[in-house]
């Protein structure tokens, strides 16, 4: 385990249903006159997009909206962005709803600051100077991305998912409100929140875990396996969407703080070829991944289980680990993932014929060293394999 820590977080977090109320107050403790509004497209004329920008009005801050970006964002999204930024006279940022709107908004102000390309600043810490203030309110509870400094970005001239790791990437504010995340179908519910799960697990799990991320991730993966089967089976039980938004926050701050490892890694290019949104990508492949890596760190996934209360204390690393591992695939059974064929189209021959790439650039990520077992190519492929 990493001894050496440092933990980034947003300058203010604030929490609960309601708490989208204090977006002008937070606004304006950073200095903040013309706001572009990052909005998810799908809620550009959403009741609570116009009561925010009313009560900014009200506290006397100007704004904009931009909505014109898709659900894998790409470069171009974030230059168009940056455009309206430019043009309309903004000096600070508001993104509202899932992560695509959150890492679009997040590389609009690295774009306003930073002249030219944004494959410049592909990998880690290589953005020169700060972004454009900017507030972050989620409206799914899984990438956690309101709390991150990670932005994933697809460069259309190369056809590649860029992962930025910046710290100044931290949005300034995270406002987490559950209220935004009741109207998530069943489906998204699942996906972001195995998501989520994701996150708590690989940040424990992580060679990069830490004593500052551990308490974190630990109470991530609880409060998951406490409400997310509530959460997808009951969609207007608020406890339950609390806890997940609560959950997705915590998960975002754990893994930014220490990593993810072969799930994400695996993801990326999976969600790239069969355009899989990223919670989904992930939710299929988290079960057979964690089989596979558990043997390389049982005491530490054990811990995950019992701190799930999957397995109890007296239960065997091992034991706890089988555990672990039979109860992600129910989970996935129960709130009805689909398998990776059913992803796919069921186009076995495409999937035969991506998967060396598709296993090289999970390699190239960096993200797989992280894991407890670092796989080979081969052994990649294998589990690509397993989870069709
Ligand atoms: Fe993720």
């Amino acid at each position: 385990m990493v001894m050496n820590a440092r933990f980034d977080s947003p300058k203010a977090i604030v929490t609960g249903g309601g708490c989208r109320a204090q977006a002008p107050e937070l606004m304006a403790s950073l200095q903040a006159h013309h706001a572009l509004m990052v909005v998810d497209p799908f809620f550009a004329s959403a009741e609570f997009v116009n009561e925010i920008r009313s009560n900014l009005r009200g506290k006397r801050i100007e704004t904009d909206i931009f909505t014109d970006f898709q659900p894998d964002p790409t470069d171009q999204n974030v230059m168009a962005g940056a455009d309206r930024f430019r043009t309309s006279g903004a000096d600070s940022i508001i993104a509202i709803g899932g992560g695509s709107a959150l890492d679009v908004a997040k590389m609009i102000g690295v774009a306003v600051m930073n002249p030219g390309p944004l494959s410049q600043f592909q990998g880690y810490h290589r953005i020169p100077v700060s972004g454009a203030s900017l507030v972050a309110i989620p409206t799914t509870a899984g990438t956690g991305s309101e709390a991150t400094k990670v932005a994933v970005i697809t460069d259309t001239t190369r056809n590649v998912k860029m992962m930025i790791l910046d710290a100044k990437l931290m949005p300034a504010v995270a406002i987490v409100d559950y209220e935004l995340t009741m109207s998530m179908p069943k489906p998204l519910t699942a996906h972001v929140g195995v998501d989520a799960l994701t996150h708590g697990i690989e940040a424990y799990v992580s060679r990069k875990a830490n004593p500052l991320t551990d308490p974190v991730a630990l109470s991530c993966v609880a409060k998951i396996h406490q409400n997310l089967r509530t959460a997808w089976s009951d969609p207007g039980n608020g406890e339950a969407r609390e806890a997940m938004s609560l959950a997705a926050l915590q998960g975002g701050l754990a893994f930014t703080n220490s990593s993810v490892c072969l799930v994400h890694g695996m993801s990326r290019p999976l969600g790239l070829v069969f355009k899989l949104p990223h919670g989904l990508s992930n939710s299929v492949l988290l079960p057979t991944v964690t089989r596979f890596s558990w043997p390389g760190a049982e005491a530490r996934y054990a811990e995950v289980s019992r701190a799930m209360g999957i397995s109890g204390a007296k239960a065997s690393d091992e034991s706890a680990c089988e555990g672990l591992s039979d109860w992600l695939d129910r989970l996935n059974d129960d709130l009805k993932v689909p398998r990776l064929r059913d992803c796919c189209g069921g186009d076995k021959p495409k999937f035969d014929a991506i998967l060396p790439k598709m296993a090289n650039d999970a390699l190239e990520s960096g993200s797989p060293q992280n894991n407890p077992t670092v796989p080979a190519a081969g052994q990649i492929i294998e589990l690509f394999e397993k989870a069709w």
